[in-house]
């Protein structure tokens, strides 16, 4: 081995550690910024790094240096643009993009690989891996596209089902294990790789197509997770230890979050990839739904509830995030608080649709990371709380949870019905993403405030301030 190559080693070394520590600092907001840092400078290093040691081992044209710097340029550059200049509600989409890019490249350069040593001939290992990088990189570059359109609105959110879906999946599965085995066996038949890569591309539109919109944020961290494996087994291909490594912590970091997800949710992974749950989210709320008797208020007589509180827990849900409304409830926690008002958020892990929903909004409105409550720090405090504020949220309240029968059965929820009172903030009585009535509306101690959340809370803000100047 020649210097620069163990120089390399440890760069790659090196790297492989700021992957670990950033991953354990993305486990709490308060140092998730740093840790991200960190593992972007890994890569970064070990990018670098193996430009300079092809550049050493002079196996790279000037006219190859071009290409390679351009398509630097290229990535970087859209990729650093997309990632500053996107709306948060749209971090779903991005991050599947993202997924696609990953896997397709992977995917690429497997085939790249298996083309370029057709002549002299590659190892069964290569081959293996090789077929199997293209395999699932390529169902991942198809799906993730397909998981971005539906969250985008280009592609209906619903799930679509087809007749004989079946018997079009099972047809698909062997063509892909018989191109993959094929490829396997004889890496230099491009009629082998034809097979795997048309078969792999047509398995990852129809497995996403099932698939409603609002189960995306499940299915795009579970090809996160394929994109992971895709890249691995691109750097055994290869010969990378870098790309195996940062590969398998995407791997298992995604497949924790998937499993983590399908359990909040109180469904497995394979129930959410069968597809068929979930009808999106109703663009045309109507009144009525929930059985039982609704009280509803005003914004004044909200505000005189809150003004007059001890304590005070705001509940986030995907409606906070539809209606843009983070830094209005940051203003209306700093200003309850200014009144002495002892002022927290209750955070469920899958309140929104992906992953940190609510933590991503509320960070990006400043209100300080002490004051976000995980459901299980929250819950003991809801009955000690004069009034449970709901804003959005639908499903992660729903007391039906704690009976079996319904489509939340046994999903962890907010305590929220045990508050001293409950006031609830949406638009009408139209159903969350379970399609499901929420028992809490109907609970004598809840009133509901039907606005949109933006409006309604800008006008909590006006009433409160006028109370205040009364008072
Ligand atoms: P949901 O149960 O989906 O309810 C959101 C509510 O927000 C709706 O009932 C809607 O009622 C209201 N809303 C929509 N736009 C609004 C606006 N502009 N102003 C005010 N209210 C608005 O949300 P949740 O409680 O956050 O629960 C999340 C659900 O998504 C769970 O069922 C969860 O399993 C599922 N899910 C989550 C994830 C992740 S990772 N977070 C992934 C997949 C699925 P109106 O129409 O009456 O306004």
């Amino acid at each position: 081995m020649s210097a620069a190559e163990s120089v390399v080693r440890l760069i790659y070394i090196g790297a492989a550690a700021c992957f670990v520590v950033g991953l354990h600092e993305m486990n709490s907001p308060a140092t998730a910024r740093r840790g991200n840092l960190l593992s972007a400078g890994g890569m970064a290093a070990a990018v670098l790094a193996t430009m300079v040691l092809l550049a050493t081992r002079g196996g790279v044209t000037s006219t190859g240096w071009i290409v390679l710097s351009a398509g630097a340029v290229a990535g970087a550059v859209p990729g650093m643009y997309a990632a500053r200049a996107v709306r948060m509600t749209a971090m779903p989409q991005l991050v599947s993009v993202f997924n696609a890019v990953g896997g397709g490249a992977a995917a690429l350069l497997a085939a790249v690989d298996l083309i370029g040593h057709r002549v002299a001939g590659v190892s069964g290992t290569t081959a293996v891996t090789g077929a199997l990088d293209i395999l699932i990189g390529t169902v991942t570059f198809t799906g993730s596209l397909v998981a971005a359109g539906k969250l985008q609105g280009w592609v209906p959110g619903r799930p679509l089902l087809y007749p004989g879906a079946r018997a079009v999946f099972g047809t698909l599965a062997v063509l892909l294990a018989a191109g993959a085995v094929w490829l396997a066996a004889d890496p230099a038949s491009l009629a082998a790789l034809a097979v795997l890569l048309g078969a792999a591309a047509v398995f990852g539109v129809l497995m996403v197509l099932p698939i409603g919109g609002a189960d995306m944020p499940v299915v795009v961290s579970l090809l996160n997770a394929c994109t992971g494996v895709a890249v691995a087994m691109a750097g055994f291909a290869i010969g990378n230890t870098v790309l195996i490594i940062a590969g398998a912590l995407v791997g298992a970091s995604g497949g924790i979050l998937t499993k983590l997800m399908a359990d909040a949710m109180n469904r497995s992974v394979p129930a959410v990839l069968a597809g068929g749950f979930g009808t999106g989210d109703s663009p045309n709320p109507v009144a009525g739904g929930a059985s039982g008797t609704v009280r509803q208020t005003t914004a004044e007589d909200a505000a005189i509830q809150l003004g007059y509180a001890g304590k005070v827990i705001i509940v986030p849900g995907y409606g906070l995030a539809a209606a843009q409304a983070q830094h209005e409830i940051a203003e209306l926690a700093r200003f309850l608080e200014s009144r002495a008002v002892e002022v927290s958020f209750a955070i469920h892990p899958v309140a929104g649709r992906m992953p940190g929903h609510m933590n991503v909004l509320l960070a990006d409105a400043n209100v300080p990371y002490p004051q976000l409550k995980d459901m299980d720090e929250i819950n003991p405090e809801f009955a000690r709380a004069d009034v449970a504020l709901v804003v959005g949220a639908n499903d992660v309240t729903n007391p039906a949870a704690r009976r079996p029968g319904n489509a939340v059965s046994g999903m962890p929820i907010l305590d929220v019905d045990q508050a001293r009172s409950i006031i609830v903030i949406k638009r009408s009585m139209g159903h969350g993403y379970a399609g499901i009535d929420n028992e809490l509306y109907t609970d004598p101690k809840t009133a509901m405030l039907f606005a949109d959340a933006k409006a309604a809370i800008g006008a909590l803000l006006a009433a409160l301030k006028t109370l205040a100047g009364h008072r």
